[in-house]
């Protein structure tokens, strides 16, 4: 790895120890990754969650050790050249009525949240950030956290940023610059593994079903799809959040959309492989076969916005609910960016769905708020997928007129 003067100074502490300690850590990553050299970045969304350890027993002192890492991170300014926003938050910082809220957390959460917007970090707190006015032009370097995101920007936006972590992304917001390794580099984003669709996909869950699909299929490589029509907004969200679950997938090419990839051979930059896969109908019922594992009927959570939904999501939903009830005992939540609620309210279709009993939950994540529920029903891969791993739930994963259809009867009556 090779560092410019300026780089070298900031690593031997001319910008003070903890901008030393992010210097080292970029420099030390990107020399395990094979990097060369660091180069600018110009946009960086970053993850500040404080895990729920005084709900799970542990003590305030513990917190407060866990916490100050990140209370050091944003007392530095974020660099003047970079747009940095904020993923979701492990509490819900606008709703302590969630019971589900562990005050001491929230309030060390909402303290973090507030230190970082001083640093200046925009508080988008959602893991779909392209929704809410974060949405890089192609060629963009980015360092971003949430791999659903990390494929979007990628693929469909045709920016560049390798999947981060925390601190990563927080050294890449304080110093304004990334290793340059993996698909930041033209010849590290040319397509791994050919698959053509054959199914007919009939909307963003099914979408859902081929990421999720093709992300086992892929690993860590580069999926190019053939035979796909342009996918809608929520679609290509769906793709790319399941395709990181089940694969450590970066990016993936659909030819004739993804900008870089306007043929099979651009995709493949001229060597097309002769083997594919073939993502059919039974392949598609297969997948969504293989995650439901439901044993009964009776439902009592139903999820949506995962990840955040966005507007027109929201303004669908409030049409169906329309003069329409919620069940009894059952939570419908509908996940979203505070902006994207804020237009929702603007425009009515948040009153509409919190009459129906249903309720749109901003700043965070219900996976990772780990909501205790016995059965439920949602329309995200990558949200069945985590809820049954992470808490025992039975899940069904379904359309979205199907979820809503549960939501308002109290049981899962099947995908018509
Ligand atoms: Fe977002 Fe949580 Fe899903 S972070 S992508 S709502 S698992």
């Amino acid at each position: 790895m090779k560092l410019t003067a300026e780089q070298r100074a900031v690593l031997e502490g001319a910008r003070g120890p903890y901008l030393a300690g992010c210097m080292r850590w970029l420099a030390e990553w990107g020399e395990v990754m094979g990097a060369r050299r660091l180069i600018r970045c110009d946009n960086t969304h970053v993850l500040l969650p404080v895990p729920n350890l005084v709900a799970r027993g542990a003590s305030a002192r513990t917190l407060e050790t866990f916490t100050e890492g990140l209370k050091e991170a944003c007392r530095h300014p974020v660099a003047p050249h970079c747009l940095a926003t904020v993923h979701t938050l492990f509490v819900t910082l606008d709703e302590l009525d969630v019971p589900e809220n562990d005050p001491a957390q929230v309030r060390v959460q909402r303290e973090i949240a507030e230190m970082a917007a001083r640093a200046g970090y925009l508080p988008t707190f959602t893991c779909a950030p392209y929704l809410v006015g974060n949405v890089p032009l192609k060629g963009e370097i980015c360092a971003w956290t949430e791999s659903s995101a990390v494929v979007y920007a990628n693929s469909i936006l045709a920016a560049r940023t390798t999947r981060h972590g925390n601190e990563g992304a927080i050294a890449a917001s304080l110093l304004g610059a990334v290793p340059e390794f993996g698909v930041l580099l033209d010849e590290n984003r040319k397509g791994t593994l050919r698959i053509q669709v054959t199914a007919g996909l009939r909307g963003p869950s099914d979408w859902g079903a081929l990421g999720y699909f093709a992300g086992s299929a892929a690993g860590l490589g580069i999926p190019v799809f053939e035979g796909l029509r342009r996918p809608s907004q929520e679609e290509a969200k769906q793709l790319c959040a399941a395709l990181a679950t089940t694969g450590g997938v970066s990016m993936c090419h659909i030819v004739g959309v993804t900008p870089e990839a306007p043929t099979l051979e651009a995709a493949f930059q001229g060597a097309v492989p002769k083997q594919r896969i073939v993502f059919t109908d039974e392949t598609l019922r297969q997948t969504y076969r293989s995650l439901s594992n439901a044993t009964g009927d009776e439902i009592d959570t139903v999820i949506l916005g995962c990840p955040h939904a966005s507007l027109a999501e929201i303004a669908r939903v409030a049409r169906w609910l329309e003069g329409r009830r919620v069940a009894g005992g059952v939570r419908l939540w509908i996940n979203a960016a505070r902006a994207t609620r804020a237009a929702a309210e603007a425009m009515g279709a948040a009153q509409v769905i919190q009459a129906a009993g249903g309720r749109i939950l901003c700043d965070t994540c219900p996976t990772n708020m780990r909501i205790p529920c016995r059965r439920l029903v949602t329309d995200g891969f990558k949200q069945a997928h985590y809820a049954r791993g992470m808490t025992g739930a039975e899940v069904i994963v379904a359309s979205t007129h199907a979820c809503l259809r549960a939501a308002i009867t109290g049981r899962w009556q099947g995908d018509a």
